[in-house]
């Protein structure tokens, strides 16, 4: 079905099978389980924070270095910010993954407020004090099938799953069985929260986002509760941020360009590739596009959202 050459399967020096686990109604890496609950049972949310929500790859890289922009320009100049020489995810880190990481209990005594966190994590399955405080929650979501092949390039970034078929990852988004997915519950709990109570979830749409850069991070930061004043928008404050964000110059920073995240074991320079709306024409067919928003319509229908 993909239009580039694929292995086939004796090619393949084992076939990836992820040690996943269905937990709380999502699908996750079994060794996330018990950051967690951990999380769940001991993070104690402040009504100034912010917590960035996502799917991997519809967008979270681009919406921490955003977010950070926002909160952070009257502290550090963008000419002198800190995304300079450190990636997005090293600068907002995610509950699951970093900070309850391996049985940690992290201190935020030095934490300056506004607090600025990240979470792969469905609506539901978030801690309790996030849901019944004031902190707000920024979501992004994007159009499936571009999230599919950006999922799998980012998969195939690593050598020991260089060669998983397009197919097979193409398949377990259709299950529903990929990280934190399926896609369809993900996208409905946020959406949910962001119609019933419009003031604790913002929803964005990447393609909206790419659309209308400058548009999108004014609404950001009115509803992160940091507004841009008349002086900074005549200024060029946000076209700074949004030039400043843009793929093109995060993807050329030096520190974006190789090496290692500090957090988290990937490359740096693996969230970043074209960044385009509709990119999957170029590597599923039609019909597996097709079927893919078939399965992904039926799962939305009657929430009032579309993609
Ligand atoms: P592609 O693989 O389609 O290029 P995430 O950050 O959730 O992991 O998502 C990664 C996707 O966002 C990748 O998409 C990546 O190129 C894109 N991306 C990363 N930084 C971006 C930015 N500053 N602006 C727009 N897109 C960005």
């Amino acid at each position: 079905m993909a239009d580039q050459s694929i292995p086939s399967d004796d090619q393949l020096p084992q076939k990836y099978t992820p040690n996943f686990t269905y937990f709380q109604g999502f699908w996750c890496r079994s060794e996330l389980v018990p950051n967690i609950t951990s999380f769940q049972n001991h993070f104690q949310a402040l009504d100034a924070d912010i917590v960035l929500a996502s799917k991997p790859k519809t967008g979270t890289t681009w919406l921490k270095a955003l977010a950070f922009s926002i909160l952070n320009r009257h502290r550090f100049p963008l000419s002198n910010s800190p995304l300079a020489s450190s990636n997005p995810h090293d600068l907002v880190p995610y509950f699951e993954m970093t900070l309850y990481n391996n049985g940690c209990h992290p201190d935020f005594a030095d934490v300056s407020s506004p607090r600025l966190f990240a979470t792969h994590l469905s609506y539901h399955a978030l801690a309790e004090s996030i849901k019944n405080s004031k902190a707000r929650i920024v979501y992004v979501t994007r159009n499936p099938p571009d999230v599919i092949v950006s999922m799998w390039h980012f998969a195939t970034s690593r050598p020991e799953r260089a060669h998983w078929p397009i197919d097979e990852c193409f398949e377990q988004f259709c299950r529903g069985e990929e990280g934190f997915g399926p896609f369809w519950d993900h996208v409905l709990g946020y959406w949910k929260q962001s119609t019933a109570n419009p003031n604790k979830t913002l929803f964005l749409k990447y393609e909206e986002m790419k659309g209308n850069p400058v548009g999108q991070i004014k609404n950001m930061a009115e509803f992160m509760g940091w507004p841009f004043s008349e002086e900074e928008e005549k200024e060029g404050a946000i076209d700074e941020i949004a030039e400043f964000c843009s793929l093109s110059n995060l993807k050329n920073l030096e520190v974006n360009k190789s090496g290692s995240l500090k957090t988290m074991k990937r490359q740096t320079n693996s969230f970043f590739r074209k960044g385009e709306a509709g990119d999957y024409v170029n590597f599923l067919s039609p019909s597996a596009v097709e079927r893919y928003s078939k399965i992904v319509d039926g799962k939305l229908s009657g929430s009032g959202f579309t993609f």
